[in-house]
């Protein structure tokens, strides 16, 4: 495996396993990996011939300076797991080197944006799209991989490609859960035992809504009710957004549908966490862990 920090020294990599006819899949992260990213590497090793893991803590997408600072890195773990997973290489290439000065074009999507986390991390997108755009520029894969735990970055990515008539395939992939349901994320390293504690509501309170879904309560605002005071019975208050939303559109929905998706976005203690689940999702975690793909069992193991 290696890992390759200079951008030219990436085309040139790029272009010679294309001389040789070879597929490319790419698997872009922020580092500090966790089984998430490993879901996306496994299926990224299945569909193409070599796989790109590009580790990249991306400051224009960070919307509070302290969050980016404190964002967890450990490259030399990172490269010990990407190893593992047969990763062929690991781009990691230097902030300076992706924004070097004087650097002043950016990509926007309009629409997806403007709900969700847009409404509370002004510019968010916006950094995200831009280096994701780089990134596609500077690798020409085959196909690139996301998860559906950042269910409106897989959409507003979705949307770009479309809209920008870029080559290649975007996969989105199922969250990834720990044992007790908290959705993996880098940032649940910043989580103290009892935040821990105290974030698992966040599942409990989307399987509730599914529930009452399940039972037949259709009205959103009553949804949503029950789960506010599932986080707030947990000491939760600082809740960015909850909502029913199309699972395409992202548009919020008054009256809750099959295939809608219930989203939220909150903080425990100063730690931002997001997670969504689909309404009509099959059965809970208890009922769903003997049923667990290998994937998902080691995860959990
Ligand atoms: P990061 O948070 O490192 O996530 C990298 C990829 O892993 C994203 O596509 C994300 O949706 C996926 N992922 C994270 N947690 C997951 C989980 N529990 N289950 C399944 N997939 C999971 O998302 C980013 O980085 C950045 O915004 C990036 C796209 C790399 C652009 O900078």
């Amino acid at each position: 495996m290696k890992t390759i920090a200079p951008i030219k020294g990436m085309k040139e990599w790029v272009a010679f396993l294309r001389t040789k006819g070879l597929t490319l899949g790419l698997v872009p992260t922020m580092g500090a990996l966790h089984q998430g990213h490993v879901s996306l590497i496994r299926r990224a090793r299945e569909e193409n011939d070599k796989v790109i893991l590009g580790i990249f803590v991306n400051p224009i997408q960070f919307d509070k300076e302290k969050d980016l600072l404190s964002y967890p890195r450990d490259i030399e773990k990172d490269k010990e797991l990407a190893s593992r997973e047969g990763v062929d290489i690991i781009f990691a290439p230097s902030v300076e080197e992706i924004y070097p000065k004087g650097f002043s074009t950016f990509v926007e999507e309009e629409d997806l944006t403007e709900r969700l986390c847009g409404e509370h991390r002004p510019g968010h997108f916006r950094g995200v799209t831009t280096v994701v755009t780089k990134l596609l520029n500077i690798i020409s894969p085959d196909r690139a991989y996301f998860g559906l735990k950042d269910l409106q970055q897989s959409h507003v990515i979705k949307k770009m490609v479309r809209d920008l008539n870029m080559n290649v395939e975007v996969v989105v992939l199922p969250t990834v859960r720990d044992k007790d349901g908290l959705a993996l994320s880098s940032r649940n390293q910043h989580l103290s035992r009892t935040e821990r504690q105290t974030a698992l509501s966040i599942y409990k309170a989307l399987i509730r809504a599914r529930e009452l879904f399940a039972s037949g309560e259709t009205n959103s605002c009553e949804i949503l009710q029950e789960m506010h005071g599932i986080l707030h019975k947990a000491g939760i208050f600082q809740i960015d957004y909850t909502s029913v939303v199309d699972p395409e559109t992202l548009e919020e929905l008054e009256e809750a549908r099959p295939d809608a998706v219930v989203a939220l976005a909150c903080w425990v203690g100063n730690t931002r966490l997001i997670d969504n689940m689909g309404l009509s999702e099959t059965t809970s975690l208890k009922e769903r862990l003997p049923a667990l793909s290998s994937l998902e069992r080691e995860a959990h193991a």
